[in-house]
C-alpha cells in the first residue's frame, strides 16, 4: 500500500511535467498544443492508431504530459520488442501496476527469474494433451445454453449475445479451473470479480486514481471483492493440499506441477495468483472473441452460409468432439479473421530499460512502448482490404508468407499467451456448436461499437435474435 501512495504521488508529479520530443525518435502526429496525444488516448485511440498505421507505417511517438511514449506499429518492430529483444521490454506500466492490485504475482503480471519459473511450471498444465480433457465440460456447458435458447418464443425480445457468452466463459473458466460454476448471478465471487475487472480498468483509464489506503467507498467495495475472492480460493487450495485427490482441473495440474530443475510446487499465494489470474486473463478474452464473431457473421450472411455448410457437413445433428474440429477448418478461419478485426488484447504496453532503436528510430530508455494489435492487424503494407471481413485470409495458401507479427491475437515472444490452445479449442467448439443450431441475427436498429476495457468488447451491448436454423429447428442436444 505504501508503495502504491508513493506511485501515485510519482505519478502525479509526473504527469506535471512537459516531456521534450527526442529529434531522432518516430515522427509525432500533430497533437493537442497543452495536452498533446492525451486526449486522443482518452477518447480514441483505435481510430486514431489505425489512421496513424496508415499515414506512418513504422512507429509514432506520442506526446503525452509526464510520458515518453512510442507506438509500435509494423510487424518488424513488434517483433523486436515481444521477440528479439524482449529481455529489454518490462511490464512495468501503469496499466500493470493496477492488475497487480489483485491479480498478484502471477503469470500476466509477474517478471524475471520469478515469472520465467512460474512459466515452466505451469506450461505442462496448457500442453494440448492435458487441456483436451475439459473439452466435454466446454461442450456440455454450451449444450445448457443452447437448451435455454430453444425455449425461447419465436418473438422473444433481443438477447444480449454478449452477457450469455460472458456467461457461458464464466462457467467453463471456473468449472476448468476449480472445478466450481461460478457464472450463477447469484454468485458472490463471480460478482466480485466482475467488479474487479471493471474496476481495475477504471484505475487504468483515469487520469488519476485514488490509492487502496484510503477507504472511499469504491476503495472499500474493491478490498472487499478481492477478500470474497481469497475467502473461496485460500481455504480451497489449503483443502487441496491436505487431500491431493480425484480432481482433474487446472488448480490440480498447478498443484501437482513441480519446476524441473528444483523439485519445488508453489506456495499458497502462489497457487491463488495463478489461479486468479488465469481465470481473468482467460474468460473476458473469449467471450469478447466470440461475441464479435457472432456480430460479424450476423453482418455478412454469405460467410454465415458457408459456417452453417461446414458445419452441418461435419456434425449432421449431433453434438460435436474434440475430434470434430480438423473437419472444420473454416469455422477457426472465421474465429481468426473475427480476432484480426477485434482482438480482444486490443493494446499490449511495456517499458524500455535500455535505449534502443525501432525501426531506424531511437527509443529512449524508460520510454513507454504501446503495441495496438487492433491497428497493426489493419496495416494496410500487409493486409488487402484491411476492413473487410474476409476469413480466408487464414487459409494456408493466403497465410502462406505473411509477416509473422502482422497477426497477433495471443501477444507473442516468451510471454505468448499460455492459454491459447485452450483459447482457440473453446472458441472453435463453442462456434460449431451455436451455429449447427441457431443463426444469430443482430438486432434491427443496433448500434454496436468497440468498448475499450481491459478487453475490447462490442457495446453496449449485443442485442440478437435466435434463429432456429433449417427445417429441422433446433434439436435436442448431447
Ligand atoms: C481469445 C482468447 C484470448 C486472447 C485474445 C488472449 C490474449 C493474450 C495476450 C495478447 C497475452 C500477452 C499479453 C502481453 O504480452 O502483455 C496473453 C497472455 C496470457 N494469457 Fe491469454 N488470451 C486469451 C485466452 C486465454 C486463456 C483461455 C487463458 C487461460 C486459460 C489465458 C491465460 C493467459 C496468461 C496466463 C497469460 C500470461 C502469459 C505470460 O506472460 O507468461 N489466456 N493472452
Amino acid at each position: 500500500m505504501i508503495d502504491e501512495a508513493s506511485s501515485f504521488v510519482r505519478a502525479v508529479t509526473r504527469a506535471l511535467r512537459t516531456v521534450p520530443l527526442d529529434p531522432k525518435g518516430p515522427p509525432a502526429p500533430p497533437g493537442d498544443r497543452f495536452l498533446g496525444h492525451a486526449g486522443v488516448l482518452r477518447d480514441d485511440p483505435i481510430g486514431h492508431f489505425t489512421r496513424w498505421c496508415a499515414e506512418y507505417g513504422d512507429a509514432v511517438t506520442l506526446r503525452v504530459p509526464g510520458e515518453h511514449m512510442v507506438l509500435a506499429l509494423h510487424p518488424d518492430a513488434v517483433k523486436h520488442v515481444l521477440q528479439s529483444n524482449a529481455k529489454n521490454y518490462t511490464k512495468q506500466t501503469r496499466g500493470f501496476d493496477k492488475m497487480r492490485l489483485f491479480l498478484g504475482n502471477g503469470l500476466v503480471t509477474s517478471e524475471g527469474d520469478f515469472w520465467k519459473r512460474q512459466r515452466r511450471i505451469a506450461a505442462p498444465a496448457f500442453h494440448r494433451n492435458r487441456i483436451e480433457g475439459f473439452a466435454d465440460t466446454m461442450i456440455g456447458a454450451t449444450a445448457d445454453m443452447l437448451a435455454r435458447w430453444a425455449t425461447l418464443p419465436a418473438d422473444a425480445p433481443a438477447t444480449d449475445v454478449a452477457r450469455e457468452l460472458t456467461t457461458l466463459t464464466m462457467r467453463i473458466a471456473s468449472v476448468t479451473l476449480l472445478g466450481k460454476d461460478l457464472s450463477g448471478a447469484a454468485d458472490a465471487v463471480g460478482d466480485a470479480l466482475q467488479f474487479l475487472t471493471l474496476s481495475t480498468n477504471d484505475r487504468i483509464t483515469a487520469l488519476f486514481d485514488i490509492p487502496l489506503t484510503v477507504p472511499t467507498p469504491e476503495n472499500r467495495r474493491y478490498l472487499q471483492a478481492v477478500k470474497v475472492v481469497d475467502d473461496l480460493l485460500l481455504p480451497l487450495i489449503a483443502e487441496r493440499q491436505r487431500t491431493p485427490g480425484a480432481h482433474h482441473d487446472l488448480l490440480a495440474m498447478l498443484l501437482e506441477a513441480r519446476d524441473e530443475e528444483t523439485g519445488e510446487g508453489m506456495t499458497p499465494q502462489q497457487l491463488r495468483d495463478e489461479a486468479i489470474t488465469i481465470f481473468a486473463a482467460g474468460h473476458e478474452t473469449t467471450s469478447n472473441a466470440l461475441a464479435w464473431t457472432f456480430y460479424l457473421l450476423g453482418r455478412h450472411r454469405d460467410v454465415a452460409t458457408r459456417l452453417y455448410d461446414e458445419v452441418d457437413r461435419a456434425l449432421g445433428d449431433r453434438a460435436p468432439t474434440l475430434a470434430d474440429l480438423p473437419a472444420m477448418p473454416f469455422t477457426k478461419c472465421v474465429i481468426q479473421e473475427s480476432m484480426r478485426l477485434y482482438p480482444p488484447a486490443w493494446i499490449i504496453g511495456r517499458r524500455a530499460l535500455a535505449d534502443d532503436e525501432l525501426c531506424g528510430y531511437r527509443v529512449a530508455a524508460g520510454t513507454q512502448v504501446l503495441l495496438s494489435p487492433f491497428a497493426t492487424h489493419r496495416h494496410p503494407k500487409f493486409w488487402e482490404d484491411p476492413e473487410a471481413f474476409d476469413p480466408d485470409r487464414f487459409s494456408p495458401e493466403r497465410a502462406a508468407g505473411r509477416a509473422a507479427y502482422a497477426y497477433l491475437p495471443f501477444g507473442g515472444g516468451p510471454r505468448v499467451c499460455i492459454g491459447n490452445a485452450f483459447a482457440m479449442m473453446e472458441a472453435q467448439l463453442i462456434l460449431a456448436q451455436v451455429s449447427q443450431r441457431f443463426r444469430l441475427e443482430l438486432a434491427p436498429g443496433a448500434r454496436v461499437e468497440p468498448v475499450r476495457g481491459i478487453t475490447l468488447s462490442p457495446g453496449p451491448a449485443l442485442p440478437m435474435h435466435m434463429r432456429a436454423r433449417g427445417p429441422r429447428g433446433p434439436q435436442p442436444v448431447g
